[in-house]
Order: C-alpha cells, then sequence, then structure tokens
C-alpha cells in the first residue's frame, strides 16, 4: 500500500467492460452480460424485454469476452507500469465472487483472481483503487428480487463489500463502493439491474433502489473503517456542470435544478442527509420510500472521505429544451451547447467545464476530490502498426490544463487523475469496443473478432511524459 502524499496518476477500468470469460472460474453472469450491442442498451427494461434478453441467443453480448483482462492483466498491468502510472482503478465482479449474490462464502477462484490483480499492481507499486459496484449486479439477484429495489440485495451487497474489505485489509487503501451512483436515475438496468413492470412509477423504483445504495454505501463506511481506520471512501457521481441555454432567470433556474437534482446522491454521501428539497420533490412525484430509522443513523455517521467523479462533457438545458438541438451526454440527453466546437467524438467537448465543475464540487462539499474517468472515446485507426490519435492528446491536454488551473490557481484540493478507458474497452453505452478510450489499442472489433494483441498509441508516450514531468508537459506540448 503506498503511503506518502503524492498526486495519483493513473488510469480506470471496470470488471464487466474487460474481463470476459463470463462464465469462467465459477463466475455466472450479471446484469451486464445481458447488454446485446444495440441501441437499446440504455433504455429502460420491463419485464417481456428482460425476458427476452435473458432467452436471447442471438445477438452478440460483448461484455461476455470484453478484451480478455482474466487473462492478460500480467501483460496490461505491465504496459501500465511502462506507463509511469502510479495508481490504477479497477472494479471487482460481485458475480465473480458470489455468483447468485447469496452465497454464505465468496468464491476462491474468484478472490485467487483478484489477489493476483492486486498482487501484479504491487509488484509495480501501483496503487489500487478499487470500485466494489460498476454497474454490475448478479442476475440471479436481478431475477429473484428486482435488483436494488429491495432490501435484501443491499444485505446481499453489504455481504460481499464487507468480504472484500476484509480480504484485501492490508492491500487497498482507497474504496468506491459505487460507481456513479446517479446513473439508476438513468439507466437504472444498468445501475440498479431494475426491471420494471407496467403499474409501478419508475421514479418511485429508482429513488427505493438509490435509497438502498446509499444505505449500503454508508454500512460499507461503517464496516470498513472497522476493519482498517486507513481505508478511505469515496463517492463517485457522473458530474458535468449544468450551463443555462441563455441568461433569462427560467433558464438558469432549470440548470440550477438540473445539476441539483443530479447531486442528489453525493449530497446525501457527503452531509449525512436528504436534501431538504427531496421532501416537496417525493411528494410531487408520488414517491413514498421505504426506509427504517436506523438508515438514517447510519447515512449521518457514515459520511465519505472524498468525492470522486467522472467527467466528459458539460451539460446544458433551458426552460423549456423540447424545440432545442439534443445531443448525448454520459447516461442521457442534453441541449447542444452552441458554443462548444465541433470534435470527432459524440459527446461534445468542454475541457474548461472541468475547471468549472471541480470549483462547483469544491465549494459545495469541501472535501477532498478525485478525477477518477476521463478521456475521449472516438474510433481509431491502427495504420501499420500505429495509432496516431493527435486528437486524444488535445482532448487530454486541454482538460488537464483546466484541471492544473483549478488546483492552482482556484485551489482546488485533488486527490489525483485517473485516465478512463486507459486501454481500450466495451463502451458502456454503445457495447462497441470502436468506441475506443484507450492510450493502449486492443486488437479487437466489435464483434470480438482480433489478435486482441496490444498496441501503444501515441497519446501512451505522451501521457507518459505528463505523468514523468507530474503534469508538466501538458502546459507545454
Ligand atoms: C462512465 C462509466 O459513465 O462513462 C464507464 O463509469 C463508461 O463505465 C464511461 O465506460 C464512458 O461511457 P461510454 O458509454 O462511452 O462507455
Amino acid at each position: 500500500m503506498r503511503t506518502n502524499t503524492d498526486f495519483l496518476w493513473g488510469g480506470a477500468i471496470s470488471a464487466a467492460q474487460t474481463e470476459g470469460n463470463f462464465l469462467a472460474g465459477g463466475r455466472l453472469p450479471a446484469n451486464f452480460d445481458y447488454l446485446p450491442m444495440n441501441d437499446s442498451r440504455l433504455k429502460p427494461i420491463d419485464e417481456p424485454t428482460f425476458a427476452a434478453l435473458l432467452e436471447n441467443q442471438v445477438d452478440y453480448f460483448p461484455s461476455r469476452q470484453g478484451i480478455d483482462f482474466y487473462h492478460s492483466f500480467k501483460e496490461d498491468i505491465a504496459l501500465l507500469s511502462e506507463l509511469g502510472l502510479n495508481s490504477f482503478r479497477f472494479s471487482i465482479s460481485w458475480s465473480r465472487l458470489f455468483p447468485t449474490g447469496e452465497e454464505e462464502k465468496a468464491n476462491p477462484e474468484g478472490l485467487a483472481f483478484y489477489e493476483a490483480v492486486i498482487g501484479e499492481l504491487e509488484k509495480y507499486h501501483i496503487e489500487p483503487i478499487v470500485t466494489i459496484s460498476h454497474f454490475e449486479i448478479p442476475v440471479a439477484l436481478v431475477k429473484k428480487y428486482n435488483g436494488w429495489e429491495s432490501r435484501k440485495v443491499m444485505e446481499c451487497y453489504v455481504h460481499y463489500a464487507k468480504t472484500v474489505m476484509e480480504h484485501f485489509s492490508q492491500k487497498v487503501k482507497y474504496w468506491i463502493p459505487f460507481n456513479e451512483m446517479n446513473m439508476v436515475l438513468h439507466i437504472p438496468f444498468i445501475g440498479g439491474g431494475i426491471v420494471f413492470n407496467e403499474e409501478v412509477n419508475p421514479l418511485q423504483v429508482q429513488y427505493q433502489a438509490g435509497h438502498h445504495q446509499l444505505v449500503a454505501n454508508a454500512k460499507t463506511i461503517e464496516i470498513g473503517k472497522k476493519i482498517n481506520p486507513d481505508f478511505q471512501f469515496g463517492a463517485m457521481l457522473a458530474a458535468g456542470k449544468t450551463y443555462a441555454y441563455t441568461c433569462d432567470p427560467q433558464d438558469v433556474f432549470a440548470a440550477w435544478q438540473h445539476d441539483r437534482d443530479n447531486l442528489f446522491f453525493s449530497d446525501v454521501q457527503v452531509f449525512g442527509q436528504y436534501p431538504r428539497h427531496t421532501k416537496a420533490f417525493f411528494q410531487e412525484q408520488g414517491i413514498k420510500l421505504a426506509t427504517c430509522p436506523e438508515d438514517f443513523t447510519l447515512l449521518k455517521n457514515n459520511t465519505v472521505d472524498f468525492v470522486s467523479f467522472s467527467y466528459y462533457s458539460s451539460a446544458c438545458t433551458a426552460k423549456n429544451p423540447d424545440n432545442l438541438d439534443k445531443v448525448a451526454t454520459n447516461g442521457f440527453t442534453t441541449v447542444r451547447n452552441p458554443y462548444l466546437p465541433k470534435s470527432n467524438s459524440v459527446w461534445q467537448n468542454d475541457p474548461l467545464g472541468l475547471r468549472i465543475t471541480l470549483n462547483q464540487l469544491a465549494d459545495r462539499y469541501h472535501k477532498p476530490l478525485f478525477i477518477v474517468e476521463n478521456g475521449l472515446g472516438t474510433q481509431d485507426e491502427l495504420v501499420e502498426g500505429k495509432v496516431n490519435d493527435e486528437y486524444r492528446i488535445s482532448y487530454l491536454q486541454g482538460h488537464l490544463q483546466n484541471m492544473l488551473a483549478a488546483m492552482k490557481e482556484d485551489g482546488v484540493e485533488l486527490i489525483g487523475y485517473l485516465m478512463w478507458g486507459i486501454i481500450d474497452l466495451v463502451s458502456v453505452s454503445e457495447g462497441r469496443i470502436s468506441k475506443r478510450y484507450g492510450v493502449i489499442y486492443v486488437d479487437q472489433d466489435d464483434q470480438g473478432q482480433g489478435s486482441g494483441q496490444r498496441v501503444k498509441k501515441a497519446s501512451f508516450d505522451w501521457y507518459r511524459q505528463v505523468i514523468a514531468t507530474n503534469g508538466k508537459y501538458a502546459l507545454e506540448k
């Protein structure tokens, strides 16, 4: 375990997007393994659709293959070490440890895999940053309990989290109990293993699931701090400041409301209580949460140590957004910001938005921040064994310059910067590997064909120099 307080320069991936081998070593499928590679991936799923997904023998399910990190982790981590990074965020697959989610004891083969991964990181002095749940839940828990809608799943998760924290108590310091908790409101099957039936109010189910995740997060912190008081726990949100389309106060208020809703989960994780506006909102939406009095004591007494977040783009909204041009962003659709230049990615690029977002979160939370995802997902071309991804360098440079300015000029306290998808992986929104993020290219196409060979892109050497100079290189070139 690292003991110094150096800035963490690193990369990030998740199990469901990289490991593949979805039935190896006693693992059973998770929600993510049933997502085919088509546009329905992000849509809410109802019971007939879920039944069809379970039966589907036709489509290609990209996460079942991933990038074979299950077998290539040694080679991949050696490359990360060559890159010079000092930290690496990955997630543990719940289904690899508890294949149905309800076993008493963890699957020894699953534990052995993560021991090997962490052992390899240790060998190269790379700090592990562990996400306990990254968009993944054993599908058995979806079928039996409708995922996080059920309190029972909260108990299963806490048992899983406790097992992991006990097992790696001397090896891991930074824990992220949930990836982007706010995504349960946007992509409920991925974020919460939720399947809707016709009669229910979707928001009721989503906030109920969210409540269970928040309480599970607090319980994990309570247990974790007893296991090792040095553990550091982070909230993790899909961030990105929402801009008002115009300075019309109506638009400004709409943007402010959008941000307030987006920050709901991290507010609870940092402040230890539901925000004051929730009561009115729940009433208006007909939401009645099933809770226990001890839930609120847990939330109050077990807040997070840091706030981690992903940043890909800012958002934009107006009082009447219906007639305005729209664009996709991380997990939802937003109003197209006419001030942001055209780029080669689907999501709009806004490097200054990162500085604005860092300041927004720093002002609100007064906690150390941690950028645990940022990067450019776009198509790359392998030509004569080389990938010249100048556009990725330019994206990263713009974002890093703003990050460094936020630290130096605005006094933002930041633990580190982890580039997302440091190795090409299966995209969540598209299910395609051709939406590539990495500085390491994986020779594999969208149907899983290819040698799987790893190739260093031009951005590899650029990021290596950024890390070696503690960021200075990003200010120069
Ligand atoms: C974040 C997720 O929302 O965005 C990652 O935590 C995801 O898992 C990343 O990969 C980028 O999104 P996408 O849809 O391009 O994979």
